[in-house]
């Protein structure tokens, strides 16, 4: 069990795991596996190693809708919304503050939550998110200073780590702000992931360099997650681009270890119906963390079923943890999917075209499947299945649209 357990953790960086599907003798599986563990552990003998992100973590951060007006009001509140409004009971469980919620240091180097925006102190707060049966989140920065001017933890990284464990922290976001450019993020992250792992409290370690540093390439070693963008904005053009930059990564995230193309915009308002829909689709697609970034205690309906499409979530979370990406991709008709356990598929059919309907086709071969394989076809958007399909997939897909099934073999 605990061979197997550490095989988990060693095969993190998901490229070794498709060929390894390929073999058929269960023994044979074990033997390769067994080697392929022995390898993977010498080559990364300080894996984060944590237990925590076997899937892409979910939940909220106030960031995105909020930016620097955060009290301990509106984080209770939210707390509240997630379980009435039923996010919580589909898997988001993560409340996390992002920056400002901190203002100096005390003599002895503690960090000290704003008295004014958190009055009963960040335990407390913890505490009342811990009562509720879900996780709470900090923010903080590798650098002398956070990206809003606060006091960073460069320096400071073990008495910041045992602060956070002290007060119940369960997840860390770290930025990349205000950081000596003679120390790169390479340098940096391992010495915030190293005084996490000493509290030993399980700390999810969400890594936020944006990219810089060719993260995909060493990150599966430091962090639980790393963006691999810079920040999202409100914006069709922002969210696709995005889009394009995490895409390439898909090999290098897997169970322990998510490519993070930022936090989710759905129901900020910058978007339309349709392409929030699209958003959530290449998120979930894309195994990316599903952190909501608006304001759940005052959701419409559209945003509150976009956030609680299970169909979608369950592409997200799947036990696989191989991340989609796209096949082709023909003037703005895109073609994208990803393998799912039980021999299944995500597909998604995506238009980029800014007016025009597509009507977008993929053979099997396309996308890697077998040529004459049967696939019985579930709309994850209409909630119903849509049809047998044998050797191609067809479907008229609206401007700024996907159209998104699971291929369930039949
Ligand atoms: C600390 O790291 C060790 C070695 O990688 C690991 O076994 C352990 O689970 C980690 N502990 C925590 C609390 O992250
Ligand atoms: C807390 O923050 C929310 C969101 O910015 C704001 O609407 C509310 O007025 C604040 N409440 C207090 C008590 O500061
Ligand atoms: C709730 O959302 C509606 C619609 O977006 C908006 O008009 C209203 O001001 C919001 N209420 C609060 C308290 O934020
Ligand atoms: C949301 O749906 C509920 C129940 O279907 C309905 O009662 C409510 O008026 C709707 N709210 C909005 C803002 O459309
Ligand atoms: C879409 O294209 C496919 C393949 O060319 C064709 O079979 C199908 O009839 C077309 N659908 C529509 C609605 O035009």
């Amino acid at each position: 069990m605990f061979a197997h357990l550490l095989c988990m953790f060693c095969t993190i960086h998901a490229v070794i795991i498709p060929p390894l599907l390929l073999i058929q003798s269960f023994f044979t599986m074990k033997l390769a596996l067994a080697a392929v563990c022995i390898a993977a552990l010498a080559a990364s003998s300080v894996a984060i190693d944590n237990g925590l992100a076997r899937t892409p973590q979910m939940g909220f951060n106030t960031w995105n809708k909020f930016h620097c007006t955060i009290n301990e009001t509106l984080i209770r509140n939210t707390a509240d919304s997630l379980l009435k409004t039923g996010l919580a009971a589909v898997g988001y469980k993560y409340i996390n503050l992002d920056d400002c919620w901190q203002v100096s240091r005390t003599a002895q180097n503690v960090i000290v939550a704003d008295p004014t925006a958190f009055p009963s102190g960040i335990a407390a707060l913890a505490n009342y998110i811990h009562s509720k049966g879900l996780l709470f989140g900090l923010y903080s920065d590798a650098g002398t200073n956070t990206c809003e001017g606060r006091p960073g933890s460069l320096g400071y990284e073990t008495i910041d780590a045992q602060t956070y464990a002290s007060w119940g922290v369960d997840y860390l976001k770290y930025d990349n702000c205000n950081a000596p450019s003679d120390q790169t993020p390479e340098v940096r992250y391992p010495v915030m992931r190293d005084a996490l792992n000493a509290t030993g409290r399980p700390i999810f370690f969400s890594m936020c360099e944006w990219g810089v540093d060719n993260p995909a390439s060493w990150a599966g070693k430091v962090g639980n997650s790393w963006r691999t963008t810079g920040d999202i904005s409100d914006s069709w053009t922002s969210m696709i681009g995005i889009v394009d930059q995490n895409e390439p990564l898909w090999q290098a995230a897997g169970p322990g270890g998510w490519n993070d193309p930022d936090m989710l915009e759905v129901g900020n308002g910058g978007m339309t119906t349709t392409e929030y829909r699209t958003h959530f689709t290449l998120w979930s697609l894309m195994k990316a963390p599903l952190i909501i970034g608006c304001d759940i205690t005052n959701m419409s309906n559209d945003t509150l079923a976009i956030l609680t499409n299970t169909e979608l979530i369950e592409w997200n979370q799947d036990s696989l943890g191989v991340q989609g990406h796209r096949f082709t991709s023909v003037g703005n008709s895109q073609v994208w999917a990803g393998p799912l356990s039980n021999n299944r598929y995500a597909l998604v059919l995506l238009n980029v075209d800014n007016s025009a309907t597509a009507n977008i086709t993929t053979t099997w071969a396309d996308i890697g499947l077998k040529t004459g394989a049967k696939y019985m076809a579930r709309d994850v958007w209409q909630h119903k299945n849509v049809g047998l399909y044998a050797g191609t997939f067809s479907a008229e897909v609206p401007p700024h649209g996907v159209v998104a099934v699971t291929l369930s073999p039949y």
